[in-house]
């Protein structure tokens, strides 16, 4: 069978064998601890000399990365964030970005710090209003557009084509973090854009246990560039996490096509449920945002949580349930929260793969008793 014909599930679970050079017929691929690697005379190199450059089982993880997202590269980074640096490596003083104004809040952190020390300068975009994206990009100084989509936590839509073809008038690049939905649900350099960004701590890996980031590229002059910088500067993923990581892809289709039923599943019942204001589930994927109707019922619903547990990550087999506003965007301005409607009474819940009867019964139960206790406390004190 040629490449090409081979379907998602397939290079997933293949990824790694037939790549074992010393031809063990290793079905897993090895891993390769060795930082250095030893010459047979001046000018002569296996391909391999330092860890930092190139590793053996890092390249396979890389290779298998750049398939699954279409890309000529991929690199492996030792976060999500430092694949955001590796991606902003690119940029000088006085160049301008737009972003997308739902992000992940470490990213808005990120971006306070290149304007307050770097000198560069962010434009928010709401990620529909085409009129203003095309103003903004016939700006000289703007050399790219950032997104999220799903966006974080609020999980709006945005169109990475109509994006890149108004991107693309004005040779702005187009760079979309697609750690919510995977290269499973959304393939954004086929969709047009020029660079993909990961956290791959989260779905990729899926298992809460891997701090890891990748960057995946269309085009080869921007790969050339971020392996000069990456090796220079050397913020790559040990061996043991590319392996780890290697692995854990493997049943990507798998684990998402579960986070994705559970999630219906979840968002369905959570439809009935009285106590809840408004719920916001883009249609797939393992990602939902919820209001309760109380903002202080909050810390009584996590502390009822048996199953889900109260904890700030997401994309892992166990469910995980956090509050934005005092934790992955508790560094914007209380205003900035309220105008992205990032308010104390929502909840972010990464949904597991774990049975849904069970995670349905756990939440309904933790939101029960937070309904009652306050509705009770609250005729006791007007009985008085
Ligand atoms: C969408 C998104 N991008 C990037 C990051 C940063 O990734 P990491 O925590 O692996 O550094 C996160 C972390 O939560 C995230 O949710």
């Amino acid at each position: 069978m040629s490449e090409k014909t081979e379907h998602i599930e397939t290079i997933l679970a293949q990824a790694g064998n037939r790549t074992d050079d010393v031809k063990t017929g290793a079905v897993s691929t090895p891993l390769y601890f060795s930082t250095a690697y030893r010459h047979a005379g001046l000018g002569q190199s296996t391909g391999y000399d330092y860890s930092r450059e190139t590793n053996p089982t890092r390249d396979v993880l890389q290779q298998t990365l750049a398939k699954l997202e279409n890309g000529v590269a991929a690199f492996a980074l030792s976060s999500g964030m430092a694949a955001i640096q590796l991606v902003f490596s690119q940029f000088k003083t006085g160049d301008e970005i737009v972003v997308s104004d739902d992000l992940y809040g470490g990213s808005f952190r990120f971006f306070d710090l290149l304007t307050d020390h770097y000198g560069l300068k962010f434009h928010l975009w709401d990620g529909q209003d085409y009129d203003r994206l095309t103003k903004l990009t016939t700006r000289d100084a703007v050399k790219a557009i950032w997104l999220e989509t799903p966006s974080n936590p609020t999980m709006k839509i945005i169109d990475i084509h109509h994006t890149a073809e108004v991107a693309h008038q004005h040779d702005v690049q187009v760079i979309a973090d697609n750690t919510f939905y995977t290269p499973l649900l959304q393939q954004p350099l086929k969709e047009g854009a020029d660079l993909v960004v990961h956290s791959a701590t989260k779905y990729l890996s899926g298992h809460n246990d891997i701090l890891a980031g990748a960057v995946i590229c269309k085009h080869e002059a921007d790969a050339d560039w971020l392996q000069y910088n990456l090796t220079t500067t050397g913020a790559t993923l040990d061996p043991f996490d590319c392996w780890l990581l290697l692995r854990s892809l493997k049943t990507l289709p798998l684990r998402l096509a579960q986070h994705e039923r559970n999630a219906k599943a979840i968002v369905a019942s959570l439809k009935q449920n009285k106590a809840v204001d408004k719920i916001l589930y883009p249609g797939h994927g393992g990602m939902i945002s919820f209001y309760v109707h109380d903002e202080s019922w909050v810390n009584t619903i996590l502390q009822h949580l048996k199953i889900i547990s109260f904890a700030e990550s997401l994309g892992g087999v166990e469910s995980l349930m956090t509050v934005p506003a005092i934790q992955t965007h508790k560094d914007l301005t209380e205003k900035q929260r309220q105008e992205k409607h990032i308010t104390r009474n929502l909840l972010r819940l990464s949904v597991g793969i774990e049975n849904s009867d069970d995670l349905i019964q756990d939440l309904t139960q933790a939101i029960n008793a937070a309904a009652t206790t306050v509705t009770s406390h609250a005729t006791t004190v007007a009985n008085k």
